[in-house]
């Protein structure tokens, strides 16, 4: 497969074909995201939950995140690579956001990298696109705000609140944007600012109008235990935790039972080096 480049995105854009972003957290995950034919592998904060264990986005660090950027890029061959600025990363000052994103590249392994924000980042985005760094701006339901917006709630619901996310896409397409993410808005909404736009929106949670779709992997390969709580737009196309967690249990009988190793899993010894060695 030939590599993706942000020119390979336009076009797609321009012909009218979704793009596919899927997240990926870690080599095996990028590299099997990057087999299924991903045209984005996203290193989203959500691994500070889904690789981690924390309770949320805000807790994890440039510096984790940089560990988890190196070991997608090593696996990512063909998809387009990028990762989130974690909570604390940019939001400072644009020379701040600048340095992070420099190092999303240089030591990441990236090729762009997504914030959260739209108007109020507008200069950020714009200082960042101008060295030569694409930024998709992640608006809509952004969970690095969760404390400020009142927790996971669905964005643009209101005629204020769809405004606003249209505000932010415009600003955030004017600053310079590539592409726009829209979380957890109507899809009536989302469709009409992705026919705003003249940059491809990708939508999570925000309906089937929109340029391009993203799922966290985990949530759809059905990578979690059972019970385990996921928004209502997720949908889980596989089952890794229950196909894992039966094969672990299938060893673990095997072990207890002397039925592995069995001897096509060993090394042989000659007859005569064991007999030497017996003695
Ligand atoms: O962190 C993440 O995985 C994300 C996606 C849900 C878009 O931001
Ligand atoms: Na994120």
């Amino acid at each position: 497969r030939k590599k993706v480049t942000t020119q390979t995105l336009r076009s797609l854009y321009e012909k009218g074909e979704p793009i596919s972003v899927l997240t990926a957290h870690d080599f095996p995950s990028g590299h099997v995201a990057d087999a299924a034919g991903m045209e984005i592998v996203l290193v989203g904060d959500s691994l500070a939950m889904v690789a981690m264990g924390m309770e949320d986005t805000n807790e994890v660090t440039m510096d984790e995140m940089l560990v988890h950027c190196r070991s997608v890029s090593r696996a990512v061959k063909s998809a387009f690579t990028m990762a989130d600025l974690p909570m604390g990363s940019y939001e400072c000052s644009p020379e701040q956001a600048v340095q992070s994103a420099i190092r999303m590249v240089k030591e990441g392994g990236m090729k762009a990298v997504k914030l959260e924000g739209g108007q109020e980042m507008a200069p950020t985005i714009q200082k960042i696109t101008q060295i030569g760094i694409p930024v998709i701006a992640h608006i809509g339901l952004t969970p690095q705000r969760q404390h400020s917006i009142g927790g996971f709630r669905v964005q643009g619901k209101s005629v204020t609140g769809a405004v606003k996310v249209l505000q932010d896409a415009l600003a955030a397409q004017e600053a310079g944007a590539f592409m726009v993410l829209i979380e957890a808005v109507p899809p009536e909404v989302a469709a009409i600012v992705t026919q705003k736009l003249r940059v491809p929106t990708i939508g999570i949670g925000s309906g089937a109008e929109c340029s391009g779709q993203v799922l966290v992997q985990v949530d759809m390969t059905g990578n979690f235990p059972p019970g385990r709580f996921t928004p209502k737009f997720v949908k889980t196309y596989a089952d890794v935790w229950g196909e894992a967690q039966r094969g672990i249990e299938e060893y673990r009988r095997e072990v207890k039972d002397r039925a592995f190793p069995s001897p096509g899993h060993t090394y042989p010894i000659s007859k005569e080096a064991l007999a030497e060695f017996q003695g």
